[in-house]
């Protein structure tokens, strides 16, 4: 993207904002993007402090695959229950992950959550741009955006019960939500593979490229989101993602109420999004 500069975060990632475009970069290749609690803590810095301006963000793993999830170095000896070891440190503020008995293991995973869940948020819109594997604690990175484009020859697992853990960084309710709960529990359960031409079936994939247009898709895709109106698509996303809780009536009255708010805003000559009503992420 012309005009950005890439920042580095901690845990190897990388935050690039280009006028109304930030593109997250997994950049850890050499261990496939392999995650630590550094990454996580980075997303969810990078969630928190995004600028206004921001309408689309782009998540993008470097070298061959998306990522190859958890850093197994951090399991080492954690299912016998003693504590994992810290990944080999090429970067700042590595810790293991926490031990069960811990005080605040549950704290620490809504901490570790807090870096996919702010990819929901309505103010923007969220695509994963997916090569390679994505495995893992990065499916669920994939899942965690609205929006995916892989490439022909990526890869989905969901790995973690075949590790003897439950996936717990936020995949499991959009896995269901995208392929409906016979085909998430078939693939939790078997830890299998799922093929980019099978995603696109499933729904995974919103598009799949080949290996060498996955940038030129990402920047067209990117493009047409950011030519509707920006208060409009905010509005839009919320209203969608309040659609699966709610009745038909309810959800027609929740339009209802979303038009008036955005166009008498509008009228008002005030840019301002519409309230994104209860339960917006
Ligand atoms: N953690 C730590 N290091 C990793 C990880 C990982 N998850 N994945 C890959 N690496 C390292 C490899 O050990 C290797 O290191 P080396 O060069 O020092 O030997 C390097 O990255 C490259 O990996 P290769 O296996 O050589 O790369 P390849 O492209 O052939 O395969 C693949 C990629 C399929 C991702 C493979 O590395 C793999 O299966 N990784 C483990 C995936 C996994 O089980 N993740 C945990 C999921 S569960 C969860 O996330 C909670």
């Amino acid at each position: 993207m012309t005009g950005s500069r890439a920042e580095p975060k901690a845990g190897g990632l990388r935050l690039g904002i280009d006028g109304a475009v930030a593109t997250v970069t997994l950049a850890r290749p050499e261990r496939r993007n392999a995650m630590t609690p550094a990454v996580w803590h980075g997303l969810a810095e990078i969630g928190s402090g995004l600028p206004p301006q921001v309408r689309v963000v782009v998540v993008r793993g470097e070298g061959p695959s998306f990522c190859a999830g958890i850093d197994l170095s951090l399991l080492a000896g954690a299912a016998g229950g003693s504590r994992g070891v810290a990944p080999q440190g090429e970067h700042d503020g590595n810790e293991p992950i926490p031990r069960p008995d811990d005080q605040d293991f549950v704290q620490k995973i809504a901490s570790y959550q807090a870096g996919y869940l702010w990819l929901r948020n309505p103010a923007i819109v969220s695509v994963a741009a997916v090569q390679g594997h994505a495995i893992g604690a990065g499916f669920q990175l994939a899942l965690a955006c609205d929006l995916r484009i892989l490439t022909e020859d990526a890869k989905l697992c969901m790995k973690e019960p075949a590790l003897g853990l439950v996936p717990d960084l936020t995949g499991t309710k959009p896995l269901v939500d995208i392929v409906g709960l016979p085909r998430a529990i078939e693939i939790c359960l078997t830890a299998r593979t799922v093929t980019a031409a099978e995603a696109l079936l499933l729904r995974l994939a919103e598009l799949v490229v080949p290996a060498g247009e996955l940038d030129s898709a990402v920047a067209d895709l990117v493009a047409a989101l950011l030519a509707t109106d920006a208060g409009t698509a905010r509005a839009t996303k919320a209203l969608l993602q309040h659609a699966a809780g709610h009745s038909l009536a309810e959800q027609a009255a929740e339009e209802r109420r979303v038009q008036a708010e955005l166009l008498g805003g509008r009228m008002r000559g005030n840019g301002a999004s519409p309230s994104a009503g209860p339960g917006s992420p």
